[in-house]
């Protein structure tokens, strides 16, 4: 084992912040026994925090619109060949019921961008699952995770109940984020984030490992501003390219790059719900994220007839 990189991983986990800068050169080493340490540590943070617990979640999937025109997603706005699916109040509840019925205490709501649904009209989606939450013996979670809106929107789901809510940073790299979301920047989304924990909300945020044009050093980055941001929660997954967005034919993100980063992530914020993303679950990582630091599975309960549409990435 290289002894300079294992001092690292202990550095690392110490909190000692000269260390940082090293953590490229732990993402790109070749050496398996290094890597394995770096798992075995993150593993063992994880389960002096949270035991052997692993928590999870229902997401339901509710609208495949989106107003958005992000390059690597395969539901934004410029992608003509999907049919596009809103599921009604009613279904949702549904959703909602069922997830509820077979034990899950936290429900995300999950979409696009879609402004069909107003604040209104999410707002007291919130409301009723909060309320069905009380024919429960355990205490039910909302999280929203419907992406940009105004702090007046967000301060008002808030008063509806929502407990928490999932926006990730995508990338840290500016230039690299206003590239592929010429729809908006990075400044704006991170004043989301801001306003979001402002407001209460436990914060969930996140990033893709493997985006055409990311470094090793972005990566670090990228786990540096989870910390910045105080998220509670950060959902890291493999780029995984689509062939309808203009990042088509682009290699997808590592399986093993993105268990290294979440190890190092839960090694710098061990209080921080980790999950295995669905984008890593699709890769068989499943197993090796949770024996890896992450400590959260999430769990789609969206219909079938829907869930094949909502095609982010494919498989
Ligand atoms: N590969 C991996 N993750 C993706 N997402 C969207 N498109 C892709 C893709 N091609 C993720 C983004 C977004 C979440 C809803 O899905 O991180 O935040």
């Amino acid at each position: 084992m290289d002894e300079g990189l294992k001092n690292l991983v202990d550095r690392i986990e110490c909190g000692d912040m000269s260390s940082y800068d090293d953590i490229p050169r732990l993402l790109a080493c070749e050496d398996t026994d290094t890597a394995q340490y770096l798992f075995e540590r993150a593993d063992a943070v994880k389960r002096a925090r949270f035991g052997d617990e692993i928590l999870t979640r229902a997401i339901v999937e509710f609208s495949n619109h989106c107003r958005c025109l992000c390059a690597y997603c395969g539901i934004s706005a410029c992608n003509e060949g999907i049919a596009r699916y809103r599921m009604t109040r009613e279904e949702i509840l549904a959703s909602a019921r069922e997830a509820l019925d077979q034990g899950y205490h936290t429900v995300i709501l999950q979409s696009g961008e879609d402004l069909f649904y107003t604040k209104e009209m999410i707002g007291g989606i919130v409301r009723d699952i909060k309320a069905m939450g009380r024919e429960y013996p355990f205490p039910v979670a909302v999280t929203l995770s419907v992406g940009e809106r105004d702090y007046e929107t967000y301060r008002y789901w808030r008063q509806c109940g929502a407990d928490r809510y999932l926006i990730k940073h995508e990338t840290s790299d500016e230039a690299l984020y206003n590239r592929y979301h010429p729809h908006s920047s990075l400044e704006k989304r991170l004043q989301c984030q801001k306003w979001l924990y402002e407001l209460g909300y436990e914060l969930g945020g996140g990033f893709m490992v493997g985006l055409p044009g990311q470094t090793y050093e972005t990566l670090k980055n990228d786990i540096l501003l989870l910390k910045t941001m105080k998220v509670s929660m950060a959902g890291i997954g493999p780029y995984i390219s689509h062939h309808a967005t203009p990042l088509a034919g682009s290699p997808h993100g590592s399986p093993e790059l993105t268990r290294r980063v979440l190890a190092v992530a839960r090694l710098i914020l061990p209080q921080v719900h980790l999950p295995s993303t669905t984008a890593l679950n699709l890769k068989g990582g499943k197993e090796a994220a949770l024996s890896g630091g992450a400590n959260v599975v999430m769990n789609k309960v969206t219909p079938l007839k829907y869930r094949a549409l909502y095609d982010l990435y494919e498989p």
